[in-house]
């Protein structure tokens, strides 16, 4: 399909100008199958284009969900809902999908909603254990005799590759840790946060992964964005051509040493494209109604609150 043809499928669908077809007058080709069924054959995705059109939003702001027992026991996990969204998205039945930091497995989840393949490694064993009763629970809800497979592996996301052949993943969401920045702020939690909004009112619950020393949450930053890169290559290796690789992450400030802002997005989209991703897009997770304003650096500086999340958007050329 061309650019251009891209671009007139969004036109005609969300146009206020032009009136929406009246069922009887839908276009119907020689084998019967209606303009939409076309549609859905056509699309790499399996989307219609007015699908398509709806979920092409740059900011997501509606991704707040109540946390089941699993979701609880993990400090930092991202909703089953922005998942499935980026499957749609991104993928179409039967394919598979990947992540190389599964946590307690909401990758796993929304794919095996969306009827997707998943695989994925987890480094931390309580976490792996977690993922895979969760992974359990939610498959006994579905009455069918499946053919799709679903896998965690308890291993370092360096070896994927061992698990995985060539050519194979057709998307991948995930959520790296955030280098040390986990450990400092607990540290900053216990002793200048005590009574803050972040502990008292949001019932944040951020703590350390693990001591592990593979652990990508124990690396300092220089050395952490590195490892990454070796990740993103293994990742680009097993992954098809025109596939996709989608990263949740957050920006950091450190201004007890100085750094008022640590562009981590855009740190891991380079070195995406460093190792031959193309940086394909990025959306904004708004997640401002979640969290409190706190105030921050008064009354001398100046900082927002940075309460919203990117998800880098690569894709295998
Ligand atoms: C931000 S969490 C991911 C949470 C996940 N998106 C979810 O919703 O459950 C990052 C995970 O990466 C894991 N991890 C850290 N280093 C790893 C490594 N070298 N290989 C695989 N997993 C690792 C941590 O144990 C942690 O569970």
């Amino acid at each position: 399909m061309s650019k251009k043809e891209d671009f007139f499928l969004i036109e005609e669908v969300v146009s206020p100008s032009k009136k929406p077809k009246k069922k009887n007058e839908e276009i119907v080709d020689v084998e019967g199958l209606s303009k939409e069924e076309l549609q859905k054959i056509k699309s790499f995705n399996g989307l219609t284009a007015k699908e398509w059109a709806s979920l092409s939003m740059p900011i997501w702001s509606d991704l707040s969900s109540p946390r089941n027992r699993f979701q609880l026991e993990h400090g930092a996990v991202y909703p089953v809902k922005l998942v499935e969204r980026l499957v749609k998205m991104y993928s179409r039945e039967g394919d598979i999908v990947f992540d190389p930091f599964m946590g307690i497995g909401s990758t796993m989840i929304g794919s095996q909603n969306l009827l997707r393949n998943c695989i994925g490694t987890e480094l931390n064993p309580k976490f792996f254990e977690l993922a895979n009763q969760w992974k359990d629970e939610n498959l006994g809800l579905f009455n069918s005799d499946s053919k799709l497979h679903y896998k965690i592996v308890n291993d370092d996301c360096r070896n994927l590759d061992k698990y995985i052949a060539k050519n194979k993943v057709q998307l991948t969401v995930t959520s790296p840790p955030y280098a040390d920045f986990i450990q400092k702020s607990v540290e900053d939690r216990t002793k200048t946060h005590k009574k803050s909004i972040i502990k008292l009112e949001n019932n944040s619950t951020v703590k350390q992964y693990s001591e592990h020393n593979d652990d990508f949450g124990n690396l300092p930053y220089n050395e952490f964005l590195e490892q990454i890169k070796v990740v993103l290559e293994k990742n680009l290796y097993i992954t098809k051509s025109g596939g996709y690789s989608c990263w949740v992450v957050k920006d950091y400030r450190d201004t007890k040493n100085g750094i008022p802002y640590i562009p981590f997005h855009s740190d891991l989209a380079r070195a995406g494209e460093e190792v031959g991703w193309k940086y394909q897009d990025l959306i904004i997770w708004d997640q401002s109604k979640q969290r409190r304003l706190v105030l921050l650096g008064y009354p001398s500086v100046f900082y927002t609150n940075q309460n919203c999340s990117f998800i880098v958007i690569f894709r295998k050329p």
